[in-house]
């Protein structure tokens, strides 16, 4: 058996290892990549944390590197080509799952071929957050895509614009001729108003809703959620004279009771599920989610779509910050502290191998 490193969960409470693991065996669907760069999602922690990975899962999410070898079924990526995207890091269905490795085992439908116009470290950044974008924006709340985009736009709130998410929502809305509404701490405001947010509302304010609605002029009918705990503030900004939507994404951290309360006319909280994209069945919390064929296939075309836009740079990957604790896997297990900790703001930690 030949072995490869990994940063796997470990026989020890809450802890992960750099630790030998086999290469994993090559299946029809998906690609065995060299992984160069990789990047850190709260998912990663909150797997180890809340338990929901078991002993011996790989970890880890965002990656980007070259494809080593390709499954029977594989048609869009070939040995040699740069490529990034998502993978399920610990996945109690699929243990070898897992980004954070020099090897990564992923299916090809959440991945892309990176556009010449970025390094390895940007574009690791990019995977969840580009699937996500995907499921929230538009295969949920129904925006229109950017290939067919607003002919009159409206407005869209992304609430935690400075979200690693966010700040890629916020870059879809306006390739898709729209509005974007963000809220952030001021400290972030100049950097989403640079990559085109309209305008940006401190969450901390009290008014924070009212003064979206003022600015909106009571017409806000959609609003994404990419920090979690926006229910109030979305509802407060959403018009209280027409349905409106909420989509959110953080599964467990949305009371949909305060929004009906505070506003009745919003339909939601409308939560996706980037492991849905990737069209295998998986469990949290002990409920299994069946796999998903039209979240596979709606993430197909949009990663196709999205590397486009990223290749003629409508849509820029977020500021990195590279390394930070150390370089490698060891520096990975540093950086998880770090997100874990809430001092991560507006950049995506993103690790060399
Ligand atoms: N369902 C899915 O498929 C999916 C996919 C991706 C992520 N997620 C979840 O979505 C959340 C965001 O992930 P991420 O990687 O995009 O985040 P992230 O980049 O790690 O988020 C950091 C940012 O959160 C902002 N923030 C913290 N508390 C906030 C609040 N109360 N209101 C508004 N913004 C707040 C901070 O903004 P300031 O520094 O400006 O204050 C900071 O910039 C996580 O819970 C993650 O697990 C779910």
């Amino acid at each position: 058996m030949t072995t490869t490193k990994a940063v796997v969960v470990y026989p020890e409470e809450k802890q992960v290892a750099v630790i030998d693991v086999a290469i994993p065996e090559i299946r029809d669907e998906w690609i065995l990549v060299k992984v160069l760069a990789v990047a850190l999602n709260p998912t990663d922690w909150k797997h180890i944390d809340y338990e929901q990975a078991d002993v011996g899962c790989r970890i880890g999410c965002d990656y980007a590197g070259v494809v080593e070898k390709v499954g029977s079924k594989v048609t869009r990526f070939k040995k040699g080509d740069r490529i990034t995207g998502f993978a399920h890091g610990g996945n109690r269905l699929n243990r070898e799952s897992g980004a954070f490795g020099e090897y990564a085992l992923v299916k090809q439908c959440v991945q892309m071929n990176i556009p010449d116009n970025l390094s390895f470290e940007q574009a690791a950044t990019l995977g969840v957050g580009t699937v996500t974008c995907g499921q929230g924006l538009y295969k949920s709340l129904g925006l229109p895509l950017p290939t067919e985009p607003a002919k009159t736009p409206f407005p869209v709130l992304i609430y935690g614009g400075s979200t690693a998410t966010g700040v890629l929502g916020i870059q879809f809305v306006k390739a898709s001729g729209l509005t974007a509404i963000a809220t952030a701490s001021p400290a972030n405001f100049e950097y989403l108003r640079s990559i085109g947010a309209d305008a940006v509302f401190d969450y901390r304010s009290p008014t924070c809703g009212a003064d979206i609605k003022a600015f909106t002029q009571n017409t806000l009918k959609f609003a994404w959620d990419c920090a979690g705990g926006g229910e109030e503030i979305c509802a407060a900004a959403l018009s209280d004279s027409e349905r409106s939507a909420y989509g959110a994404i953080n599964i467990g951290n949305i009371d949909g009771e305060i929004l009906k309360k505070k506003n009745p006319l919003v339909d939601g909280p409308l939560i996706t599920v980037g492991y849905d994209a990737i069209g295998e069945g998986w469990v949290w919390d002990g409920q299994v989610a069946p796999p998903k064929a039209d979240e596979m296939d709606f993430a197909t075309k949009f990663m196709e779509m999205a590397r486009k836009l990223i290749e003629n740079e409508t849509i820029k990957p977020i500021k990195t910050t590279l390394n930070q604790g150390g370089a490698g896997l060891n520096g990975v297990i540093k950086g998880l502290d770090e997100l874990r900790a809430g001092r991560v703001s507006c950049t995506k930690l993103v690790y060399t191998l």
